[in-house]
């Protein structure tokens, strides 16, 4: 069976094709056009112009995508089984470009629709290339931690497309906590990785080690599984403020502030797997190629809860993409959730 997938939930215009049998999915075609330099001057991105990015640039994207694919432009309706595309949560002018745009193609080609929450699209990173993965034997109960720079949340699944969210950020994502860091720290737009690089750069000059820089960890000890990230951010600020000498620290600070996320979100992810009995841990979104989060995470499942299988996806399938909307795609055409272009529409508050 073959997918298209469209994502155009914020500043990413993406399309791809994808391959399923079975259980096994294989990307043929992923291209993703990304909008970040347009947002970097502006220290964020700007809906009005996201949206505007996103129609021009959908249709040579989703062309690249096909043409990658050697999908015959002439007969698509033979060689394509449906067209996946995000409908929400997001940006509404961005998702309304993809939105139409798949409804469009799908009255034209004849082609069915598959409606993707976007945040089931990142669980779903996971369920690419899976080869080496032991996917067969109890994958589930799945718990997934799905950081991004919109959500912040753990979601247990019983099984495929059954979906319970059992905690989730109050305030600020994980992946927005970073950017606005960032952006106190005066190091630019998007700041999850460049923090990342700053602290790796603290840990290589051993400067880690001997910090005196003291965060908060938000929330740890609370007897629920939510997340809350905006006092940490208020804490940095503070704490720049009283320290005359900040701009000659700035890797600390990032090693510090980096670390208290990712203190945080192992703490909560471990708590939940033990008390839900997961057999698998997923990680995913945009700050799921934190180094830092993967590799302690890792490290604290084999040492907290051995018998618990830990995966996160490859790195190119982290950040916003249309791999893994097609991807989810693929699993609901199995389960035959089609639906046609008079009964989609965009959704910015889309619950999971
Ligand atoms: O999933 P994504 O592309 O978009 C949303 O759905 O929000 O995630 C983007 C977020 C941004 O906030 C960015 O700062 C963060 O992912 N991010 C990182 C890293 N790379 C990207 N956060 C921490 N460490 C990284 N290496
Ligand atoms: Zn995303």
């Amino acid at each position: 069976m073959k997918i298209l997938g469209i994502e155009t939930s914020c500043d990413e215009t993406a399309a791809s094709i994808i391959e399923g049998k079975g259980n096994e999915v294989k990307v043929i075609s992923n291209i993703v056009f990304s909008q970040i330099k347009i947002h970097a001057k502006y220290g964020g991105v700007v809906p009005e112009v996201a949206a505007r990015e996103h129609v021009v640039n959908i249709i040579p994207v989703i062309e690249k995508a096909l043409k990658k694919a050697k999908i015959n432009p002439d007969n698509i309706k033979a060689q394509l089984d449906g067209i996946a595309v995000t409908i929400g949560p997001g940006l509404i002018t961005s998702l309304q470009v993809g939105v139409e745009t798949a409804k469009v193609l799908s009255y034209v080609w004849g082609t069915p629709l598959i409606a993707v929450n976007h945040i089931e699209g990142h669980i779903y990173s996971n369920f690419i290339n899976v080869k080496n993965k032991d996917y067969k034997n109890n994958l589930f109960p799945v718990l997934n931690l799905v950081v991004s720079g919109g959500h912040t949340s753990l979601v247990l699944m019983k099984g495929h497309g059954q979906y319970k969210i059992i905690g989730e950020t109050l305030d600020d994502a994980a992946g927005e906590a970073f950017d606005k860091a960032a952006k106190m720290l005066g190091l630019g737009y998007p700041g999850g990785s460049i923090i990342a690089k700053n602290a790796l750069l603290a840990n290589k000059k051993k400067i880690a080690e001997v910090t005196n820089i003291k965060l908060p960890r938000p929330m740890l000890y609370s007897p629920n599984f939510n997340f809350s990230f905006s006092g940490l951010k208020t804490a940095l600020l503070y704490t720049l403020k009283k320290d005359k000498a900040w701009k000659s620290r700035v890797p600390e600070y990032c090693f510090e502030f980096e670390q208290a996320i990712v203190d945080t979100l192992i703490h909560k992810t471990l708590k939940a797997a033990i008390k839900y009995k997961a057999n698998t841990i997923m990680l995913a979104g945009g700050v799921s190629c934190n180094e830092a989060l993967r590799e302690q995470l890792a490290i604290a499942i084999t040492k907290e809860a051995p018998a618990v299988k830990f995966y996160s996806p490859d790195l190119n399938y982290t950040t916003d993409n249309a791999a893994m909307i097609a991807t989810i795609g693929y699993f609901k055409a199995q389960r035959k959730e089609f639906t046609t272009w008079n009964k989609i529409s965009a959704d910015c508050n889309l619950e999971l």
